[in-house]
């Protein structure tokens, strides 16, 4: 019956590129998270705007439901399709439309990636500062679906403060175009603000006007090591107050094991339970004279300032690199938000907890601890099946979130609720605001069909 329905949207559109083959289905059906199977009807991979709208009307008029597509390289689920539902792959949109000097503005498909928006900046000498490991294979339109953070968060925030206009096709295949690139416009509510951050649950981004701002001053890349989280809240505070902060990420002992054994090179000798890599724009002399007040106070165990950019890379890959490292041992991930001064008083209750709960797990922490998101992962042990390790963590997810209520904090912080998180959304919103939003999804996608089941 849908196969039926399947070819008149070949027929109505017989450019459009429709893949059924069980590998493109498997492919195209999930994303890192890996915990679904990927069961898709098809997938439909519009080459422009007028055939992406081509497809949400005919979704709506034959009640199919889609799931909107970048790179899925999202760790949430939210690009998961594993119940028939039609992948709307935005893979082929992947050019730059214009790019306007003085508004200094890029207008780009949402199926670019990431590094292919920063070439592009680039090439006019300027930069989109919205920047994580996943450059590589992440497309612009899933970093705006989920409010992408980062590791420049702290100096350029989110990537909602980047957004000046999109162009989005709501659920009943109508073509909205939002805020058109303008920097003041107080008409109303704005309806960009509502589309980023909302996982393809209200409309599918087709295109987007990005701002580009200028290049930082040259800056210093250094690795620290730290004996325990109260230094290293001392260390943040003194690099933000002495330095112009681009990054300040940290990890732990256990996470550096993991990405030593994954190829990424030693830079610091010893055993120290935690490490930052921190950018920041000064020169040498004034970077030293921090690091050296640090080390007095005995807040700081050692460190390495990087004279190279091939240094600089290195210590990078220390940090970026975790997520690889750890993606075979089917992690269990977490991605918490708190204000920064709630943390020491969180971390001291979550780690007693995780002691308990996990002893025999390897719990590996690491984050853009200056924004105050943590990541922690949980790795599987080999001893136990897939289907229990995930209902273990459940529990032990239940006791996060309730913790992180306490504290004020979010059970998401940049990665998004999708499938994973859902069934923890109260923690963080209340009764009456996941009600609004079931409201204003109505409102976008009044049959239900876009991105069904993620966030509620
Ligand atoms: C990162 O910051 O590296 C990713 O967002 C975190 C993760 O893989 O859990
Ligand atoms: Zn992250």
């Amino acid at each position: 019956m849908t196969a039926a329905r399947l070819a008149s949207l070949a027929s109505q559109l017989p450019a459009l590129r429709l893949l059924t083959d069980p590998s493109d289905l498997e492919h195209y059906g999930r994303d890192w998270t890996r915990r679904w199977t990927p069961a898709p009807l098809a997938i439909a991979l519009p080459a422009s705007v007028e055939e992406a709208q081509a497809v949400v009307r005919w979704a709506y008029e034959n009640d199919v439901a889609l799931v909107p597509s970048g790179g899925r390289t999202g760790l949430s689920g939210g690009a998961v399709a594993a119940h028939g539902e039609l992948v709307l792959s935005l893979e082929r949109m992947n050019k730059v439309l214009a790019f306007d000097a003085v508004d200094r503005t890029l207008t780009v498909q949402a199926g670019m990636t990431l590094q292919a928006v920063h070439d592009a900046a680039g090439q006019h000498g300027l930069i989109y500062p919205v920047d994580f490991a996943a450059r590589g294979s992440c497309a612009i339109g899933g970093n705006i679906a989920t409010n992408a953070g980062g590791i420049r968060v702290i100096r350029y925030g989110n990537t909602r403060e980047w957004i000046a206009g999109l162009t989005v096709i709501n659920g009943k295949g109508e073509l909205l175009h939002l805020n058109r690139g303008l920097i003041k416009n107080s008409s109303g509510y704005d309806l960009r603000h509502l589309i980023i951050g909302s996982e393809g649950t209200l409309g599918v981004v087709v295109e987007a006007t990005l701002k580009l701002t200028d290049p930082p001053a040259p800056s210093q890349v250094m690795l620290l090591a730290l004996p325990d989280m109260t230094a290293l809240m001392h260390v943040f505070a003194l690099f933000r107050a002495r330095l112009s902060l681009q990054a300040f990420e940290f990890f732990t002992d256990v996470a550096l094991r993991h990405v030593l054994a994954h190829g990424a090179q030693r830079a610091i000798d010893g055993d120290h339970p935690y490490y930052v890599v921190t950018e920041f724009d000064a020169d040498e002399e004034a970077a030293l004279a921090v690091f050296e007040q640090g080390m007095e106070q005995g807040w700081i165990h050692d460190g390495v300032m990087a004279q190279s950019d091939a240094q600089a890379a290195a210590l990078w890959r220390l940090r970026e690199g975790i997520t690889e490292s750890l993606a075979s041992h089917k992690p269990y991930k977490n991605d918490i938000s708190l204000r920064i001064s709630a943390l020491p008083g969180f971390l001291a209750e979550i780690q007693a907890l995780l002691g308990e709960e996990y002893p025999n797990m390897d719990v590996v922490w690491f984050g853009h601890i200056g924004d105050g998101n943590l990541h922690i992962n949980v790795l599987k042990p080999a001893t136990l099946s897939d289907a229990d390790f995930i209902a273990q963590c459940d529990v032990v997810t239940k006791h996060l979130a309730q913790t992180l209520q306490q504290h004020g904090g979010s059970i998401s912080a940049e990665h998004g609720i999708g499938l994973v998180k859902k069934p923890y959304l109260e923690s963080t919103r209340t009764a009456e605001e996941i009600a609004l939003m079931r409201g204003v999804k109505q409102v976008f996608d009044p049959k239900g069909l876009l991105n069904p089941g993620k966030v509620f």
